[in-house]
């Protein structure tokens, strides 16, 4: 597959003209092809790469998405990023921190959408940001684990950008979309990559600042799948249906499972979330 027509490649001359953040994508590595943006920036952390150090490329091979599922990443078309945080929480804030990063990251990417389109995306639990019922984009985070000292994540965030309706897989053209499907336009990535960084930043620092009843709140706001009836696929293969009641204070989404006593609720800290009418 080749770039399209009208492509303008990324290059670290078009993205710092616009870039407006302290500290993320002051390091930027541009790859022209990876497999992952994710595998690079996890190998670069391990090596010691510094806070904020961005991996962006053109084309993903290998590109990963939640629950080992790829990611469509065609070249010179969207945006394939991967963050490198090295949050220094309080030492006993580290398992909160590294729980709403994935959600905070994806409340992040909305508004970064919101701030260059003009679109509202909303948030399928946990991090998938949506256009209507169409997946625009997704976050995949990765970290080394919770320890008192070292703790790095990597935030990987896909953004279905400028690929046509027309251009997407026969099994994803109904259940994906892009900005310039929505729009009728295509979009500056540079443009959009800053506004990314920009609210990853605030994002990153509200994590060491906030408080969870903070973070709840911020969360619902955008949240489409509270309020709704919902099936979740769990980790372990087990499925259950019931009503998306709220958001839990560690970011969990907690469920009125069908049948289920009104006050007992199951706390869903990971699984597949399908929206039901
Ligand atoms: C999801 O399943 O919704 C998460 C998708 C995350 C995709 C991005 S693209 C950049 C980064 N590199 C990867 O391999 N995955 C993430």
């Amino acid at each position: 597959m080749s770039p399209p027509t009208d492509f303008q490649a990324l290059t670290p001359e078009s993205v710092r003209a616009v870039l407006r953040t302290r500290k993320l994508g002051q390091t930027l590595h541009i790859l022209e092809e990876t497999p992952s943006t994710n595998t690079a920036a996890l190998a670069l952390a391990q090596k010691g790469a510094e806070d904020g150090t961005v991996v962006v490329a053109e084309r993903q091979t290998a590109g990963r998405g939640r629950l080992g599922r790829r990611w469509f990443s065609p070249p010179g078309e969207n945006l394939y990023c991967s963050v490198i945080l090295r949050p220094t929480p309080a030492p006993d804030r580290i398992a909160e921190w590294l729980s709403w990063a994935p959600l905070l990251s994806a409340v992040a990417t909305a508004r970064a959408v919101q701030a260059v389109s003009g679109l509202h995306p909303l948030l399928k639990w946990p991090n998938d940001i949506l256009v209507g019922h169409r997946k625009l984009g997704g976050v995949l985070c990765e970290s080394n684990g919770s320890h008192a000292h070292g703790t790095f994540v990597v935030v990987g965030i896909g953004l279905n950008v400028n690929t046509k309706r027309e251009n997407f897989p026969d099994d994803l053209r109904e259940i994906a979309t892009s900005l310039a499907a929505e729009a009728g336009h295509s979009f500056d990535r540079a443009a959009l990559l800053a506004a990314l960084l920009a609210e990853l930043e605030a994002t990153a620092e509200s994590l060491l600042m906030g408080k969870p009843t903070t973070f709840v709140h911020v969360y619902t706001a955008l949240c489409s799948t509270v309020g709704r009836r919902v099936r979740v696929n769990l980790a372990g293969g087990e499925s259950v249906e019931g009503w998306a009641d709220s958001i839990g204070m560690d970011g969990s989404l907690r469920i009125k499972k069908d049948g289920a006593n009104t006050e007992t609720m199951l706390e869903v800290r990971a699984g597949d979330v399908i929206h039901l009418r």
